[in-house]
């Protein structure tokens, strides 16, 4: 994605129907939407967007891979109800997400619960519901073991062990592997959760690793989806493991910065149909799943906000606007980024010529502007000194990519204002 110049058809929004120079996400008229949203910013998610892109995944995927979805990137009801739909399971981490998920009517089968802080409350609710509890920690294997005890269970747990893995991605916008993070069982702690597990008579048929997130690079993520097909043989050999269930995690990124590049998918399906077929000539039939979020539901986003004041300050041009980042920390920069790089932002009414550049001067009826948020701290920034046309109060900005990690990762009640409105369009 390069967003230097307007009209650059790589640019999200473009993705987006766009009628008379107004956008259409889903076949409706933004500011229709807008009107039904109500005061405050708002977030709308194609419906459509999401299928095309889950039908070029699925198209490209191995065929014998299965797709988890983890609601931790959108668990927004009307879009969990269509991705039941798309996808073969999902990924919960907490009570809260684990009934979400099953409220679609997805087979509890399909249902994994991680997470390294999982108390016996939520082990219980997992195990009662027939949901597969991914293993952290040796302490859980105590708790599922006394809770096999007590609880009428229908059913053996259905158990894996996420290994730490002793390996990270370099590229990756966050890691889980490789470094101290909080996250599985490192390895040389795996023999004695086996032997703890094998004590209490219970059984541990899966392996779950999941080491990064929001990479852009295919061949690495590749690499990374071989790396872990070896771990888990490796694991699975040395601790007489005989899974079924493997889960090789995702990480896949998408783009938000000027420069970004969208992912190379055929780098990332050579190496997981290379995992794969590692994999089958150890545990033909196993189930083989990834697991993504972002990737399958990011791009379909629009965050929208309108201009409520214009001001000047300091020689600069603000446009105030009714959003912030207490509903949308991650496109403020403050979700763990390092650097703060703008997201794709535009003027939804005013397209083509509304996509915002940070390079070059502007040009007549442009003008260079901060877009900020209306909390009172200079952290609720979402754009410093880019280029738009001159908009006035009233007018609608829109920040793509906003589909992950947007509304539901939001300090929702940081200065009590409403929580944003979100629509599934299409
Ligand atoms: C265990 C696990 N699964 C899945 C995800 C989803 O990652 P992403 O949205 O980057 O695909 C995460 C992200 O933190 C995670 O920790």
């Amino acid at each position: 994605m390069v967003l230097e110049t307007p009209n650059n058809p790589a640019h999200p929004v473009f993705a987006f129907a766009i009628r008379d120079g107004v956008l259409h996400p889903g076949g409706c008229d933004i500011r229709s939407l807008a009107q039904r949203a109500g005061p405050g910013g708002f977030y709308l998610y194609d419906a459509g967007l999401v299928r095309e892109r889950l039908a070029a995944l699925r198209q490209a995927m191995p065929a014998d891979v299965r797709l988890s979805y983890a609601l931790k990137a959108n668990p927004f009801t009307p879009l969990l109800r269509l991705m039941r739909h798309l996808v073969d399971g999902f990924d919960v981490a907490s009570c809260g997400e684990m009934a979400a998920a099953l409220a679609t009517g997805m087979a509890s089968s399909a249902v994994s619960f991680a997470g390294p802080g999982k108390d016996a409350r939520e082990i219980a609710a997992a195990l009662a519901a027939g949901v597969r509890v991914v293993v952290e920690d040796i302490g859980e294997i105590d708790d599922i073991a006394r809770l096999s005890r007590e609880l009428p269970l229908a059913r053996p747990p259905r158990l894996a062990l996420r290994i730490h893995p002793p390996f990270a991605l370099k590229q990756a916008g966050m890691r889980m592997g490789g470094e101290a993070t909080a996250f599985g069982i490192a390895v040389d702690e795996i023999g004695a959760v086996v032997a703890r597990a094998r004590d209490a008579g219970i059984d541990i048929d899966g392996l779950h690793v999941f080491a990064a997130s929001q990479s852009l690079d295919g061949s690495a993520l590749g690499e990374l989806h071989e790396r872990t097909a070896e771990l888990m043989i490796t694991v699975a050999e040395t601790h007489g493991l005989h899974p079924r269930w493997l889960n090789l995690g995702g990480g896949y990124g998408i783009p938000y910065a000027e420069g970004d590049r969208p992912l190379d998918l055929s780098a990332v399906m050579a190496g997981l149909a290379r995992a794969c077929d590692r994999l089958r000539g150890h545990w033909p039939d196993a189930e083989i799943l990834i697991e993504l979020g972002r990737y399958l539901v990011g791009e379909a986003g629009l965050y929208v906000m309108r201009v409520l004041r214009r001001k000047r300050i300091n020689g600069e041009t603000f446009l105030v606007t009714d959003g912030g980042l207490h509903q949308h920390l991650a496109a403020t920069g403050n979700f763990g980024q390092v650097l703060h790089r703008s997201w794709p932002i535009c003027l939804p009414e005013h397209l083509p010529e509304g996509i915002a550049r940070s390079r070059g001067e502007p040009e007549r009826g442009e003008e260079r502007v901060w877009i900020a948020g209306r909390l009172c701290t200079p952290l609720d920034v979402f754009a410093r000194r880019i280029i738009l046309p001159r908009i006035m109060p009233g007018d609608l900005i829109a920040v793509c990519q906003s589909g992950a990690y947007g509304a539901s990762a939001s300090p929702n009640r940081f200065l009590s204002h409403p929580p944003p409105v979100e629509m599934l369009v299409g």
